[in-house]
């Protein structure tokens, strides 16, 4: 493994928790639910019956596996929130002479770990781990932003950002491509919300417990003292807005701390924690177009849930 470089930061975590929890509607970024607990959680909803995105989109890249192999091979490919860096060996079985892989991940001690597996699985290819939060600009070792690139981004990570934030970022994906590059993404579909509902809503309640765990990730790294039996899941589909929206609800009137800040609830007022936007294939182009891609291919599978596309940088 070539050497890994670290863009994350700690301070902006108690920052941006402070900011979220004095607003109106309390707010927390979903970056902040990946630490090691929160990541191994998110590992197991990937593997629940209700979650579908997960068993589609790699049904989806194994077949599609040659074709995008060919469009991504002897190119870095820098994968963008790379977590346990899975589906990615489906590319990698199939693209064998990349220049190099480039896993970017907030989530530290989860990202060395899925790293150094890769490069043992995989001795032949130049394995350069990036810990850095990707809604920041970051910077990519000299050997990679120098080359041609192609990057990856599955998991409908996209779907979290708000419309604004997915612009910016695709943005920034096309500028970091460059002339020649492209970006395989997977992009989870507007269904039938009953669908929805039950995917964010599982039966063992490992979607809760991932929820939950912010809360308690706050408490062990910025002193809060959020009780978690006060607080319930919640998930629901707001059709207007096209998205699954994940809040935590306090369930009386309570006041906790943060690092000495006191933050007051009403019984049933809730936190907003989570947005996965769901999209129209034609309103996802029009994204790509917009940020200076051209959409060159997108696959879908037999029931229209879920879609793979490959966005080619515009010339
Ligand atoms: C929904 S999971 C998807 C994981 C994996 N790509 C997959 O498809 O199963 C989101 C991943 O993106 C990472 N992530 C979320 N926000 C991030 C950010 N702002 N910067 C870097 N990584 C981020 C998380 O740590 C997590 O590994």
């Amino acid at each position: 493994m070539l050497g890994a470089e670290d863009h994350s930061s700690d301070n902006q975590f108690l920052k941006d928790v402070i900011e979220g929890l004095s607003q109106k509607q309390k707010s927390l970024s979903p970056k902040y639910f990946y630490d090691a607990t929160g990541s191994a959680l998110f590992d197991k909803i990937c593997t629940l019956d209700e979650y579908y995105p997960t068993r589609t989109e790699v049904g989806l890249l194994s077949d599609k596996a040659g074709e995008i192999a060919e469009l991504v091979d002897g190119q870095h490919l820098i994968e963008f929130g790379s977590g346990s860096s899975v589906k990615i060996r489906i590319l990698l079985n199939a693209a064998k002479g990349l220049a190099s892989y480039v896993p970017v991940d907030i989530s530290r001690e989860h990202l060395f770990g899925a790293a150094e597996s890769i490069a043992e699985d995989y001795p032949n290819l130049d394995v350069i781990p990036v810990c850095a939060d990707f809604t920041r600009s970051f910077d990519l070792p000299d050997v990679v932003d120098q080359g041609a690139k192609a990057g990856f981004f599955p998991g409908s990570t996209i779907g979290n950002f708000s419309k604004t934030e997915a612009h910016d970022f695709l943005a920034m994906a096309a500028g970091m491509l460059g002339d020649g590059g492209g970006l395989v993404i997977g992009v989870d579909l507007k269904k039938d919300p009953k669908m929805l509902q039950a995917a964010y809503n599982d039966q063992r309640g490992v979607t809760a417990e991932f929820n939950l765990n912010l809360l308690a990730r706050i408490n062990r790294e910025l002193g809060g003292t959020f009780d978690l039996d006060n607080f319930i899941h919640d998930a629901r589909y707001v059709e207007d807005k096209g998205r699954v929206e994940m809040h935590l609800v306090s369930l009386k009137e309570q006041v906790i701390s943060i690092n000495g800040t006191p933050f007051a609830f009403q019984k049933d007022e809730s936190i907003h924690t989570e947005n996965s936007h769901k999209y129209d294939i034609d309103e996802f182009h029009d994204i790509g177009r917009e940020t200076g891609f051209e959409p060159d291919r997108t696959w879908t599978d037999k029931n229209n849930l879920f879609s793979v596309h490959y966005l080619k940088v515009a010339a």
